[in-house]
């Protein structure tokens, strides 16, 4: 994972087009099946200050499998508008939520406290994207689709520890007492 250079075009147009159109759909909200060659300068000429992006590359191919990004606000310089997807194939294996804490950290050292993402109401898995990178709340519906912020000012435990708290507060998992050794006397 690195964040996106201008070198990227044609690995972000490649893995657009390998997109499912659903998947596709559900990133840009729109059906179009390629992208123009002002849309690549957009999404690969970044400052890395007030728009910074990052993309996950399968070690084989080198094929990109996943972009996180975020754009900041101009009327608030404090929140960015932000965005992930990850290539069908590699989904449900935890990349969405890692490629998201990277970018969380990455937009903390730039001065941004709140990611915005707009997506539609049913998308579980980004809510659960969302979910895991701070306390969120629904700011606005429009038909489908749903605006939600996210408090992202504080960095949240790593995925594995909450998996593990989960597990404890279900009662799947007990949290041993640590053992006294030598050293704490
Ligand atoms: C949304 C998306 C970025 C998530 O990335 P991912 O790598 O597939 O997600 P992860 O594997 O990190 O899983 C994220 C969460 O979704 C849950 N999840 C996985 N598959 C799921 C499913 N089919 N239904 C509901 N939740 C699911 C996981 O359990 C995980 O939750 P947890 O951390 O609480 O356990 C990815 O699926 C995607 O690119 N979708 C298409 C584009 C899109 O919707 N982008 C968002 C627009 S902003």
């Amino acid at each position: 994972m690195r964040a996106v250079t201008s070198d990227d075009k044609e690995a972000i147009r490649s893995a657009f087009q390998r997109l499912s159109p659903e998947s596709r759909y559900r990133r840009f909200l729109s059906l179009a099946e390629t992208l123009s060659d002002g849309q690549l300068r957009y999404l690969t000429e970044l400052d890395h200050h007030d728009h910074e992006a990052l993309i996950a590359y399968e070690p084989e191919t080198r094929n990109g499998i996943a972009v996180a990004r975020f754009v900041r606000s101009p009327a608030d310089p404090r929140i960015a508008e932000a965005a992930v997807v990850v290539g069908d194939a590699w989904q449900g294996k935890g990349l969405g939520t890692a490629l998201s804490a990277l970018l969380a950290q990455r937009a903390r050292e730039e001065g941004i406290e709140r990611f915005d993402a707009t997506l539609l109401a049913g998308n579980d898995q980004m809510l659960h994207v969302i979910d895991s990178l701070g306390p969120s709340r629904l700011l606005a519906q429009d038909g489908p689709t749903i605006t939600v912020e996210v408090d992202i000012s504080h960095e949240t435990l790593p995925t594995h520890m909450r998996g593990v708290l989960r597990a404890v507060a279900r009662g799947d998992a007990e949290l041993a007492p640590r053992e006294l050794d030598d050293s704490d006397n």
